[in-house]
């Protein structure tokens, strides 16, 4: 039997879009839901791009000018990630009780850095991020849209190092 291919709803196979599916569902896929959405996106992912917000405007039915101009109206939404590299830090219970609490605790001892903080130079911006539906690797980080998993907090704490002094 041939499988039939179905049209992916997702901008890519990142699994954080399902999160900002759930925050739509919830809302049965009404208008309304916009702003709601917009902020799963960002808590998702940082940041509100354009594939986001045409995302956004197919699944809810909604003129991309209106996704836009709310996604632009209100300072709470930012276009594209303030650093360089982004890392998300997953703070689901599963990947909170693995070791994600130290590795939150580290970013802001070693680094300075509080969710939604990006590193003095530009380099590393840190997300906090709540379930991102992979509890099966927990403790999870998205380091530029890649999930790590299954990690020790030393080891971690090691890929966060090689993230940040990255010359690449
Ligand atoms: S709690 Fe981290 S992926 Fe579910």
């Amino acid at each position: 039997m041939i499988k039939q291919t179905l049209t992916p709803a997702f901008p890519s196979d990142d699994k954080r879009w399902r999160i900002v599916e759930t925050a739509m569902k919830r809302s049965n896929y009404q208008a309304d839901a916009l702003i709601e959405t917009l902020h799963a996106v960002q808590e998702a992912f940082g940041f509100v791009d354009e594939s986001a917000m045409q995302f956004v405007s197919a699944r809810l039915n909604l003129p991309a000018s209106k996704v836009y101009g709310v996604a632009t109206f209100y300072n709470l939404f930012q276009m594209k990630p303030a650093g360089e590299h982004t890392l998300s830090v997953c703070t689901g219970t599963a990947c909170h009780v693995k070791g994600n609490d130290q590795i939150v605790e580290f970013l802001r001892e070693e680094y300075g850095l509080n969710p939604g903080d990006t590193t003095p130079d530009g380099k590393l911006s840190f997300i906090g991020a709540r379930c991102v539906g992979a509890c099966g690797l927990a403790p999870v980080l998205i380091f530029d849209g890649k999930i790590v998993g299954k990690l020790s907090v030393d080891e971690m704490k090691q890929k966060i190092r090689e993230w940040v002094n990255d010359e690449s």
